[in-house]
């Protein structure tokens, strides 16, 4: 019977590497016994939401057994004023990687080439197969920052979209403002390029190179999402900003009810409480310095970050770093899915409480051996 199916299924799809999924944290606390669980795994908000977000899915609950409102209208309009862009320069998503994977859907050709950044986010590289299109992995630079000279290098006639991650999961890493000047001037009509800025709202530095002044004159996709800063990960909410020309073909493919009313609703919700927001930027500010010291102490090397995860380095493999401290309730993500060494490993900023009990872990491992301290990479 397995057979016959490997017979059936799309050539494109069996190059896709299957996508293992960390355990659920139900199981993890009744596999080693334990009350709580730190999850600094997933890069989600450690502060929640918003209160008001939790009190308007509780008034909303008894309209579930109606079809949402697919054009995501009153979410649309309250984007569009808290943006100031036009409501049909927007398109929402089922979470910010379905804008990702709409703008790759209704441009790839098979056969045409798609460039992003190495390491980055893992979905780019299966939406690229999915269409039978070609990925060109770019590697960062050794510190891991970006050189958009060698994403220019690597266009060719076949190339169809360019994807900056920016801030680029998981080194953190972002593209600046000059840089991104000079970039888009290069970049011909017959391009696409997607800016991937689901953490952008935690930036800290003033360069940061959005492509928000640019959407308008060019072939641009801006992905931004309510999974992160807002602290609505669950509830499968995101959106694209661009050019009314380019929405209208990935509103065609777009499913029609692929939001539900309560993300939209929380949505909406969320994006009035920018209190909350500040709140979210302060505790990853701080929790971000607490981490940098107590990092430096421990000789474990990283990457600055402007974003809401910070890239480790360990001397030494760092997958038996990962299990003790899964063992004790604390989930970090090791990197070897991201295809970098063992000795990687992403750690989601926390709330301060969790921060210390990750740094007071760690200092018990005694780091297995790793004596002295280690550059920092710049
Ligand atoms: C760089 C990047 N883009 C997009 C996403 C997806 O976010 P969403 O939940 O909005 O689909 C993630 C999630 O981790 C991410 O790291």
């Amino acid at each position: 019977m397995e057979n016959e199916i490997e017979k059936l299924v799309r050539e494109e799809i069996k190059r896709i590497a299957p996508y293992v999924p960390g355990k659920p944290i139900d199981e993890l606390k009744r596999v080693y016994n334990l009350e709580k669980i730190i999850k600094l795994a997933s890069n989600e908000n450690p502060c929640g939401c918003s209160p008001r977000v939790k009190e308007v899915l509780k008034e909303n609950i008894d309209n579930i057994n109606r079809y949402p409102d697919g054009s995501g209208y009153y979410l649309k309009k309250a984007l569009s004023e808290f943006l100031k862009v036009k409501e049909d320069e927007i398109i929402i998503g089922s979470g910010s990687s379905e804008v990702i994977s709409l703008t790759i859907e209704s441009f790839v050709k098979p056969g045409e080439e798609v460039i992003y950044p190495f390491p980055s986010f893992i979905i780019y590289r299966i939406l690229v197969l999915k269409v039978g299109g070609i990925p060109i992995e770019i590697p960062l630079e050794n510190d891991f920052s970006y050189n958009l000279d060698k994403f220019l290098e690597k266009i060719t006639p076949k190339t169809k979209v360019i994807i900056l991650c920016n801030p680029n999961n998981p080194t953190g890493t972002i593209v600046y403002k000059e840089q991104l000047k000079k970039f888009l001037e290069k970049i011909p009509d017959n391009i696409i390029v997607i800016s991937d800025e689901a953490y952008f709202e935690y930036v800290e530095t003033s360069d940061f190179g959005t492509c928000f002044p640019y959407y308008k004159d060019k072939n641009i996709v801006i992905t931004r999402s309510f999974s992160k800063i807002y602290g609505l990960a669950s509830l499968r909410i995101g959106y694209g900003i661009g050019r009314s020309e380019i929405l209208n073909y990935m509103e065609r493919i777009r499913p029609p009810f692929n939001t539900t009313e309560l993300a939209q609703i929380a949505a909406i919700t969320a994006l009035k409480d920018q209190d909350f927001v500040k709140h979210s930027i302060e505790v990853n500010k701080e929790g971000k310095r607490f981490l940098y010291e107590n990092f430096e102490k421990l000789g474990i090397e990283y990457t600055p970050t402007e974003a809401n995860f910070i890239l480790c380095k360990f001397k030494q493999d760092a997958t038996g770093i990962i299990k003790e401290l899964e063992r004790k309730g604390i989930i970090i993500r090791g990197m070897k899915s991201f295809n970098l060494s063992n000795q990687y490993v992403r750690i989601t900023i926390g709330t301060e409480q969790e921060n210390k009990l990750l740094i007071e872990e760690l200092s018990k491992l005694h780091l297995v051996g790793v004596s002295g301290r280690l550059r920092i990479v710049k």
